[in-house]
């Protein structure tokens, strides 16, 4: 694709977002209706719901021939990465919406043919959003996004998933050991964002494709490594635990996974 073409994309889905957050905004203090999914711990509200409803309608719009892939439904069957495909989380850390009103995130990415173009994780109350993609480069609100610097596991905190954590899945409580301190934010979305910008050196946890799928386009341009929790590569329609951290932290965690 043109790089005009993705600027004026970019710009486009920009202006989608601050949308979606404005509507998130002005209905959180409402009383929510709140479903379980699989489990009790698994949410959907909705605002969920409405927001999916809200961005999968403005992709529609705007590229009617692609396929969209929204957590919630709203979007089309994805059976293969071929042509187009938007992929949709509309609420990311649904819990942390439900229990805290913060800590929560909006995610778009857009891939062709297997390969992602534009990537976007907004981090709606802290007021970050990280975008961009291969050609155009990483912003953080629209500056270019620092180097991150390559800082071993030793070094650094590490975001994890809490539940991967009690299992001890992986050694993740050597893992967590070896590095400087464990995190759990349960949201991916607010992960990623802190691994982009160096407060986290990597971030551990079972995603779906709309968990990672703007992230991976984000930290894949930023430098970062992400990949199954083995070390393989990640497919974008996969659903598994997913290993993202700078290039040193990805070997060192390499290393414990193995042992
Ligand atoms: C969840 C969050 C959580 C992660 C889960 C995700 P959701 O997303 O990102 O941190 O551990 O695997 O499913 O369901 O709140 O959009
Ligand atoms: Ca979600
Ligand atoms: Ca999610």
């Amino acid at each position: 694709m043109e790089i005009n073409e993705l600027k004026q994309i970019d710009k486009t889905v920009k202006g989608w977002l601050h949308e979606s957050r404005d509507n998130v905004l002005r209905k959180i203090d409402t009383r929510l209706e709140v479903d379980t999914k699989t489990s009790r711990r698994d949410l959907v509200t909705n605002i969920d719901k409405q927001n999916e409803k809200f961005l999968v309608g403005k992709i529609r719009e705007f590229d009617s021939n692609a396929k969209i892939l929204g957590e919630e439904g709203f979007g089309d069957q994805v059976h293969s990465t071929e042509g187009r495909i938007w992929i949709v989380d509309p609420i990311d850390g649904t819990m942390n919406f439900v229990k805290q009103r913060n800590h929560f995130a909006i995610m778009i990415a857009l891939y062709e043919d297997g390969k992602g173009l534009l990537g976007y994780v907004m981090d709606v109350i802290g007021k970050h959003l990280l975008s961009g993609g291969p050609d155009i480069g990483v912003f953080d609100n629209g500056h270019p996004l620092p180097p991150v610097k390559d800082t071993p596991l030793r070094e650094g905190l590490i975001g994890l998933s809490g539940p991967m954590v009690l299992h001890n899945d992986y050694n993740m409580v050597d893992i967590a050991q070896q590095s400087l301190g464990m995190r759990i934010y349960g949201s991916a979305g607010i992960d990623i964002i802190s691994v982009l910008r160096g407060e986290l050196v990597g971030y551990i946890s079972y995603l779906k494709p709309w968990d990672f799928g703007a992230g991976r386009i984000l930290c894949e341009t930023a430098g970062l490594k992400m990949t199954t929790i083995d070390g393989q590569r990640l497919d974008v329609l996969s659903s598994t635990p997913v290993l993202l951290a700078t290039r040193n932290a990805h070997q060192d965690i390499l290393t414990i996974v193995s042992q």
